[in-house]
């Protein structure tokens, strides 16, 4: 079966990009996909001016390490290390192929709200603290381009919203690139543009929409199906 179809499409540097579209409409296989974590059957990806296809899988690794910062859903902290060590556990990976920016780590640990907490094992820290860790650790090798997989599903409205604001903020303060997918129509008018996929195909792009339209295009979405 094909998850994606023809999907071609451009995130300028510097740009926040909401993906958004029904259950099993790719967005997750997207965003795979334009990380380097999948391969398309057929098709090309470029990260700035590297295109993925002729990589082998170590210098994928590399570069998904180097250049790229995620955010998963489940959070995916290591239990045992502290909120630091999980933000600091990249940059320790790349060995001397990265080195710990200290500045850039209290900036993170502060922009992220996270001072009082940086010695806490995730068990002891709220789903919100651990998603902002989750953001920080993502952003500490300063990748050219961060992608979040609905970031903020599993918070509450109040935390989410500051999540939000936290990739916003990145976006017009250091020109962070972000790609986030998301099921919320609020979470979707933080970015620049709104990337409507419907049976791995973008059927839309929405330039800066309120989230009134982007709730009235989805249901429109759902009415067609
Ligand atoms: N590795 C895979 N191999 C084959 N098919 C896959 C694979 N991963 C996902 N799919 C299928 O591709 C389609 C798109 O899946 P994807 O996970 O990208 O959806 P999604 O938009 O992220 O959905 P959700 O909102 O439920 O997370 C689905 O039909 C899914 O079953
Ligand atoms: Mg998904």
């Amino acid at each position: 079966m094909t998850a994606l179809d023809n999907v071609s499409t451009e995130l300028p540097y510097g740009t926040f990009t909401a993906v958004m579209g029904p259950s099993g409409s790719g967005k997750s296989t997207f965003l795979h996909c334009a990380s380097g974590l999948e391969k398309p059957d057929t098709g090309t990806v470029e990260i700035g001016d590297q295109p993925l296809g002729g990589l082998s899988e170590k210098a994928l690794t590399l570069l998904r390490r180097e250049r790229v910062g995620f955010v998963f859903q489940g959070f995916n902290l290591l239990p045992a290390l502290t909120a630091e060590q999980n933000i600091t556990l990249p940059v320790r990976l790349a060995g001397s192929r990265l080195r710990l920016d200290r500045d850039w780590l209290d900036h993170l640990i502060q922009y992220t709200g996270l001072m009082e907490r940086r010695r806490h094992r995730p068990d002891e820290l709220s789903g919100g603290q651990q998603q902002r860790v989750a953001i920080a650790r993502a952003l500490i090798g300063r990748p050219e381009v961060v992608f979040a997989d609905e970031p903020t599903g599993a918070l509450d409205t109040t935390t989410g919203r500051a999540v939000l604001q936290l990739l916003r903020g990145l976006v017009d303060e250091v020109g962070q690139t972000v790609v986030m997918v998301t099921h919320d129509p609020v979470a979707a008018s933080y970015a620049d543009a709104v990337l409507l996929l419907e049976d791995g195909r973008i059927t839309e792009a929405l330039r800066s929409p309120t989230a009134e339209v982007i709730a009235e295009r989805l249901a429109r979405l759902g009415d067609r199906r």
